[in-house]
C-alpha cells in the first residue's frame, strides 16, 4: 500500500488512523454485524455515534449552551441560500468579498434581499484581508457575512470584522478546528467539512438559539428551515450517517492530539515551515499579504506558467499530489490541513529547494 503526500484542498487528507479505524469496523460496527453505512438512523447504536460526535465537537470549541449544532447535508454551498432564508428579517445583510466563496455566498443572498457589498478585496487578486475595523454597514442589516479562510486565495481573518453590534455568520470550511475559536461572537459559524473534518456530504451548522424561529423568508423550503432540523436533533430526516460517524472519528482523533490548541500550535509550526521557504526561495514566491496568509492553504508561483506545470508534474511523480493551484488562479496550492503530518511539509520543502536547484534562475 502507498500513500501519496495529499495537498488536495478538499475533500482532502483525513487522518490515517481514523480511515484504519473505520475500515476494522466496515463489516461489523462494533457487534452489531453491519457497516455504519448499512445501520438505521433511528438505531441505538446510531444515537450514540451522533450524540457523542456532538458532545465531542462541543467539547473541543467549547460550544456554549445556548448554541445548536446541527449536521446537514447540500455543502457550504446550500448554506449560501439557507443563511439569507432564515436570517434576512429586513431582507438586508452585509457581505465581506474576499474570494470567490465569499462571491458567491454575496450573489446568492441577492436572490432573497438587498444583499450589500461593504468590502473586497478583488482589486489585488483577493491577496489581503481588507480593514474591517470600521465598515459601512447598514443599521438595518441583519447579518454581517465573511469567508473566514479563503480556501482559493490562501487568506485569513487573524482579527474578526468590527461589525457593529451585528450578527456575524462565518464560513469556516477551510479552517474548521484548525486552532481555538471564541463561538460567542458569530451568530452562525459553518462549514463543509470536507476539508478538514471528514467526508464530503456533510455541512456542520452552529448557530445562536435565537436566531432558530420559525420566522422565516416566505417560500423557504421545509428542508432549508434551521428549526426543522434543530427541534428534530438533525435527524428530520435520513442525515449523512457514514460522513457524521467519520466526522465523530475525526473529533476524537483531535481530543487526542491535544485539542485545538495543540493543533493550531502544530499548524502553526507545519505552515512556518512552507513560508519561510517561499520568503528565502528565489524561484517560488507566496502570492499572500504576509500578515494575511492562512495556515491551511499556501498559494505559489513560480512566475513561468510551464515552469509551474513542469513543477506539478515532477512533485506528482515524487509522490506529492494535487498541488496544482485552483483553476481560475494558476501556480501552485499546499493545502496543509490538520491531518497532513508535518513530514509531508519537510518532504515538500525539500522536493522545492531540489527543483529550484535544477530550475532555479541565475542572479
Ligand atoms: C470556503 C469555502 N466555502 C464554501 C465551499 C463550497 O463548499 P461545497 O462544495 O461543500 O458546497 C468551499 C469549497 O471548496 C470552500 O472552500
Amino acid at each position: 500500500m502507498a500513500r501519496v503526500y495529499n495537498f488536495s484542498a478538499g475533500p482532502a487528507v483525513l487522518p490515517e488512523e481514523v480511515l484504519k479505524e473505520a475500515a476494522d469496523e466496515m463489516l461489523d460496527y462494533r457487534g452489531t454485524g453491519m457497516s455504519v453505512m448499512e445501520m438505521s438512523h433511528r438505531s441505538k447504536a446510531f444515537e450514540t455515534i451522533i450524540n457523542e460526535a456532538e458532545a465531542d465537537l462541543r467539547e473541543l470549541m467549547n460550544i456554549p449552551d445556548n448554541y445548536k449544532v446541527l449536521f446537514l447535508q447540500g455543502g457550504a454551498s446550500q448554506q449560501f441560500a439557507m443563511i439569507p432564508m432564515n436570517l434576512m428579517k429586513n431582507r438586508k445583510a452585509a457581505y465581506i468579498v474576499t474570494g470567490q466563496w465569499a462571491k458567491k455566498a454575496f450573489q446568492e443572498a441577492k436572490i432573497y434581499g438587498d444583499a450589500v457589498e461593504v468590502a473586497s478585496s478583488a482589486d489585488k487578486t483577493f491577496s489581503y484581508i481588507p480593514d474591517c475595523s470600521d465598515l459601512p454597514i447598514p443599521e438595518d442589516a441583519d447579518y454581517v457575512y465573511i469567508c473566514e479562510n479563503n480556501t482559493i486565495y490562501g487568506t485569513k481573518y487573524k482579527t474578526l470584522p468590527n461589525t457593529k453590534g451585528h450578527i456575524l455568520v462565518s464560513d469556516v470550511s477551510s479552517c474548521f478546528l484548525s486552532e481555538p475559536v471564541d463561538v460567542t461572537k458569530y451568530g452562525i459559524i459553518y462549514g463543509g467539512v470536507q476539508k478538514n473534518v471528514g467526508p464530503a456530504g456533510v455541512v456542520i451548522v452552529i448557530i445562536r438559539e435565537d436566531l432558530i424561529t420559525e420566522d422565516v423568508l416566505p417560500g423557504t423550503p421545509t428542508m432549508l428551515r434551521y428549526k426543522i432540523h434543530a427541534d428534530a436533533g438533525s435527524l428530520y430526516n435520513t442525515p449523512p450517517a457514514y460522513g457524521i460517524y467519520i466526522c465523530g472519528k475525526v473529533f476524537k482523533w483531535l481530543k487526542k492530539q491535544g485539542g485545538l490548541a495543540a493543533m493550531k500550535e502544530r499548524n502553526e509550526k507545519k505552515a512556518k515551515i512552507l513560508y519561510d521557504f517561499l520568503d528565502e526561495s528565489k524561484l517560488f514566491k507566496g502570492t499572500v499579504r504576509k500578515e494575511d496568509r492562512s495556515l491551511m492553504n499556501v498559494p505559489f508561483v513560480t512566475g513561468d506558467a510551464d515552469l509551474d506545470a513542469k513543477f506539478v508534474k515532477e512533485a506528482k511523480e515524487a509522490g506529492f499530489e494535487n498541488l496544482k493551484g485552483h483553476r481560475t488562479v494558476g501556480g501552485m496550492r499546499a493545502s496543509i490541513y490538520n491531518a497532513m503530518p508535518i513530514e509531508g511539509v519537510e518532504k515538500l520543502v525539500e522536493f522545492m529547494r531540489e527543483f529550484e536547484k535544477n530550475n532555479g534562475k541565475e542572479d
